[in-house]
């Protein structure tokens, strides 16, 4: 892992799965740890305003905030007014706990549309303060996004998987995947929506990995949803809170830095 200590996490796993709902929880939780947290978002239906606490909000990056880069080098480049520090300033919104959240545009037309603001959001993504942000990315379901490497930036990798036949074929595949084309340091496998031991021992046999985390199904956490309140805010004492900062804690011994800040 990086020796700065800061967390670099992404979530993926198949659509549904709760990618979404536990990156929120654990962006929040390391937000109330005291913890600088960029959560992004690269799907472009957003997720993490529901998990994080925030009304959606459909504006992109707007294309100012790039122009044309060198040739031979990227398309689109941050403008010169604009780091990606000044960049997360201006066009991160503040979630409860101090979380920033980034998420490089919506529904514009064509998705072509989107590209300058893309490019702003992996500019800023790659260039940013390693020294003090922590780093929670969403990504969207399936393998897509993975398989083209949008989680380069991820040192720990999070494959959610529910106990279903279909999830554990994804993350089979999602497993398999982020080894060969992008090689996180970590590839941790976290079960969603478990009922009791059985499943989190089920997925973990299925997929011939450990279970770093096992995530209980809530009906709090569902009937917040149904409400538009994020899990922490719904049920904030809850077992789903409670497995979610249980995975903060694991994900957080992953990075030595972090654990000796802490102590
Ligand atoms: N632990 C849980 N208990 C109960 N419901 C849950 C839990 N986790 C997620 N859900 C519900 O499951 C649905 C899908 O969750 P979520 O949006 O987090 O999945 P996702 O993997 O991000 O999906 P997508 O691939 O579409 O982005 C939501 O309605 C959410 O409230
Ligand atoms: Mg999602």
């Amino acid at each position: 892992m990086s020796g700065s200590g800061r967390v670099r996490v992404a979530f993926v796993g198949k659509g549904g799965a709760g990618k979404s709902t536990i990156a929120g929880t654990f962006a929040r939780l390391l937000g109330r740890a005291g913890r600088s947290v960029l959560a992004i978002d690269s799907d472009p239906l957003p997720g993490l305003p529901y998990s994080l606490g925030v009304a959606v909000d459909d504006r992109p990056i707007p294309d100012d905030a790039v122009t044309e880069g060198p040739p031979g080098g990227p398309r689109w480049v941050l403008a010169p007014h604009l780091d990606p520090e000044a960049l997360i300033r201006r066009h991160g919104r503040v979630c409860p706990d101090g979380v920033r959240y980034l998420q490089f545009g919506n529904l514009r037309g064509h998705v072509a549309a989107l590209q300058k603001a893309q490019h702003a959001w992996s500019q800023t993504v790659s260039e940013l303060d390693r020294h003090r942000w922590d780093v929670v990315g969403d990504l969207p379901g399936g393998t897509r996004q993975p398989m083209f490497g949008w989680a380069k930036y991820a040192e720990v990798v999070c494959v959610v998987v529910e106990p279903t036949a279909k999830s554990l074929h994804t993350a089979r595949r999602l497993l398999t995947l982020s080894k060969s084309r992008w090689a996180p340091q970590t590839v941790a496998v976290v079960a969603s929506k478990v009922r009791g031991p059985d499943d989190a021992e089920l997925i973990g046999s299925r997929l011939g990995a450990e279970v770093l985390a096992a995530v209980p199904h809530s009906d709090p956490v569902l009937a917040g949803d149904r409400r538009g309140a994020a899990p922490l805010d719904a049920d904030p004492e809850g077992d789903f809170a409670k497995a979610v900062g249980v995975l903060v804690e694991r994900v957080l011994s992953l990075y030595p830095a972090a654990a000796k800040e802490r102590s």
